[in-house]
């Protein structure tokens, strides 16, 4: 018998008297087991194994958990790894498409695409929104929109792509862990992702990418570094990529939390992403209904086919909702401007009753307008 979906929540770090936490699409909770780790990793593997760390398993760390990634997104062996950060990873594989396909020389991507890709983008070379046509080296898009949680079919948008004869690449950021994604089947060439959201990795973990077992020996990485060699230790004055989507590897990985990430993504692999998306669906649903039933909007699809795991209701006072929503009723979602407030869905932690208390909250603050005591001014970090 596999386990209950439901029994997921304790293995997560969850204060008795903690938030109600609907934020997972930013930054996931603590898996216990990356608690207990980091003691050891700190304790034993730094502080007793010290530089024969290396060779317990640090050195394996970006294919290993690369490998655990693959399985979660559909991937084949040696299709990904673990390195960098999402925005890195991006301008090293897109640099890397427009060198492989010359003379077609553009990028297209969509103005819904997230901002930080829209910059990286912009700074890799000529950038177009629209559709594919016969200059488009690669289509960069993301498959869940941060704003709507608005997802794109990835077959049948890489499909259009191909038609065009280019390439296409993912933002898996927020869907990773969260909507089902079978890389293989889209028969997409690359895709980045974080892990800090529904992969629960921690707070700037590091990323990973997918390069299609096809196409590896077609790309290089514009940061020719050392770990993307085939034979770093030999210290040869030649740089020769190394087999696989770990040429993209760069330089040294940052350990610690890189190797915290690991229990975050075992819980996902034995939770299983069918049984995942089955209690995404159900939490959205009962989230969208009780918005309903407020008279708020909903920015998210109701066609659940068509969406990730957050839900998005619009309301012109959304940045002070949300403020008062955490300061009064520690209720814990997020904010992005103009107008909206997202209830990410975790479905490994997050339960009926986390639903019920937000919205019960929220009804609360709009009868009651104590949105009106806060300032309009916003945090850093909304
Ligand atoms: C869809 C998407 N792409 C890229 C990023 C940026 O990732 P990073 O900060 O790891 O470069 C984010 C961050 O939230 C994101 O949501």
């Amino acid at each position: 018998m596999p386990r209950a979906i439901e029994t997921f929540r304790d293995e997560f770090v969850l204060e008795p008297d903690g938030p109600v936490y609907l934020d997972g699409n930013s930054l996931g909770r603590l898996p216990k087991g990356a608690q207990r780790l980091a003691a050891e990793l700190v304790n034993k593997q730094w502080g007793e194994r010290l530089i024969r760390g290396w060779n317990d398993g640090w050195y394996d760390l970006p294919r290993r958990l690369g490998a655990k990634i693959g399985q979660i997104i559909g991937a084949r062996p040696g299709e990904v790894v673990v390195c960098d950060s999402t925005s890195v990873n991006l301008f090293k594989l897109t640099t890397a498409v427009l060198r492989a396909r010359a003379p077609r020389n553009e990028i297209v991507t969509s103005e819904r695409n997230f901002p930080s890709d829209l910059y990286v983008l912009d700074g890799v070379g000529r950038v177009r929104h629209g559709e594919a046509n016969s200059s488009t080296a690669v289509v960069a898009l993301t498959q869940t929109d941060f704003r709507t949680a608005e997802t794109i079919d990835l077959v049948e948008s890489t499909g259009d792509s191909h038609a065009a004869g280019a390439w296409a690449l993912w933002d898996l950021s927020h869907s990773a862990g969260a909507v089902p994604i079978d890389m293989t089947a889209s028969r997409a060439e690359l895709a980045v992702g974080c892990t800090y959201k529904y992969l629960n990795g921690g707070p700037g973990a590091p990323a990973y990418l997918y390069v299609r077992r096809e196409v590896q020996a077609l790309v290089r990485s514009p940061i020719q570094g050392w770990f993307g060699h085939g034979d770093p230790f030999a210290f040869s004055t030649e740089y020769e990529p190394a087999p696989g989507a770990a040429r993209f590897l760069a330089g040294t990985p940052p350990v610690i939390s890189m190797a915290l990430m690991e229990p975050g993504l075992d819980l996902i692999l034995e939770a299983g992403m069918t049984n995942i998306r089955a209690r995404s669906i159900e939490l959205t649903a009962q989230l969208i209904e009780q918005a309903d039933a407020l008279g708020v909007e909903v920015a998210t699809p109701r066609d659940a086919a068509r969406r990730g795991s957050h839900v998005s209701l619009r309301h012109e006072e959304a940045w002070r909702i949300t403020r008062a929503l955490i300061e009064e009723h520690n209720v814990i979602p997020d904010f992005r401007g103009p107008d909206l407030i997202r209830f990410g869905v975790a479905p490994l932690y997050n339960n009926e009753s986390d639903i019920d208390l937000a919205m019960a909250s929220l009804d609360h603050v709009l009868a009651t307008r104590t949105y009106e005591n806060y300032p309009f001014a916003r945090l850093a970090v909304p």
